[in-house]
């Protein structure tokens, strides 16, 4: 549904005008008498006839981030700002996006870059320079950059421009074993499925998280807790004896005690249960380890 290059629109323009003459307004998908210039061949010839037949928006069919307004029959070739494609949806949007959920495989080409700072191009999401820092990428708009870390645990995946774990990330030199200093256990089979916990060696607050037995994903409990290895289950820090001390540089007793008991300011639906494990990680896409 798009033009294939320069000379296909002035081909396309010509046709327009020569539409214009002959047909009054909208050209249909194939016209009754094709024009004289038709040794076009019939696949660029059919793109043709079927980008513009309407006003609206059209895709380029080499450039993602190039596009074309069509307008009664006016033909404007349009540049998404750089680091953003075209978002060919609907014809009736003007839009252009960020390519994480735009699909450009068949019209791979880009404008030249505007380099910045940290910014290959002038938007977008980017990944760290040095490929070792895997957690940590910048949000560029405009050409200035805003550096922003992933949770602890997750890998900036370039793919989808968001922080995952790094089996799912599956990005060179951060994979489980870079990024965790933790080699899952051998187990069987069967007690893989249940993706057994342990404790961080390094870290009370933390635990990591074996999917299927083999793929460890770190995990974190809430201020003021420690993974409990026994129970394995996150567990007040002074409750859990090799960790009793684990906060005492950072917190206080006092603070310990407000954090066990919160004082009961604003009535809450319900109690002040432990909360679910769940809200540690807020920006994890599949915290989804429960028992
Ligand atoms: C698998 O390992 C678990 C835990 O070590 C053990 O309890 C269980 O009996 C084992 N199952 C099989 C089928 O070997």
């Amino acid at each position: 549904m798009a033009f294939r290059s320069t000379t296909g629109i002035i081909f396309l323009a010509c046709l327009i005008v020569l539409a214009s003459s002959a047909v009054p307004k909208n050209i249909k998908r194939k016209p009754a008498n094709p024009p004289p210039r038709a040794e076009v061949d019939p696949e660029k010839d059919a793109e043709i006839t079927n980008s513009c037949p309407d006003d609206g928006f059209f895709a380029d069919a080499e450039q993602c981030d190039k596009y074309y307004e069509c307008r009664n029959g006016e033909i404007i070739e349009k540049l998404c700002p750089d680091g953003m494609v075209f978002n060919d949806y609907s014809p009736e949007q003007e839009k252009c996006d960020l390519p994480f959920n735009i699909d450009c495989s068949h019209r791979p080409k880009l404008q030249t870059p505007i380099p910045s700072l940290h910014c290959p191009r002038l938007n977008g999401y980017f990944s760290h320079e040095d490929p070792k820092e895997c957690g940590i990428f910048y949000y560029c708009v405009d050409g200035k950059f805003n550096m922003i870390t992933c949770p602890d645990g997750l890998v900036y995946n370039d793919k989808t421009g968001i922080c995952t774990w790094p089996d799912e990330a599956k990005k060179t030199g951060c994979g489980a074993a870079d990024v965790f200093q933790f080699d899952c256990p051998p187990v069987n089979e069967t007690f893989g499925l249940t993706h057994p916990r342990y404790a961080d060696p390094e870290d009370c607050q933390f635990f990591y998280v074996c999917i299927n037995g083999n793929t460890p994903r770190r995990s974190g409990c809430k201020l003021g807790q420690a993974f409990d290895d026994v129970s394995k289950k996150c567990e007040w820090a002074r409750k859990v004896p090799e960790c009793a001390d684990w906060y005492k540089d950072q917190l206080t007793d006092a603070e310990l005690d407000a954090l066990e008991n919160p004082p009961t300011v604003k009535p809450k639906p319900s109690g002040s249960q432990p909360t679910r494990r769940k809200s540690q990680r807020p920006k994890a896409k599949d915290v989804v380890i429960e028992e």
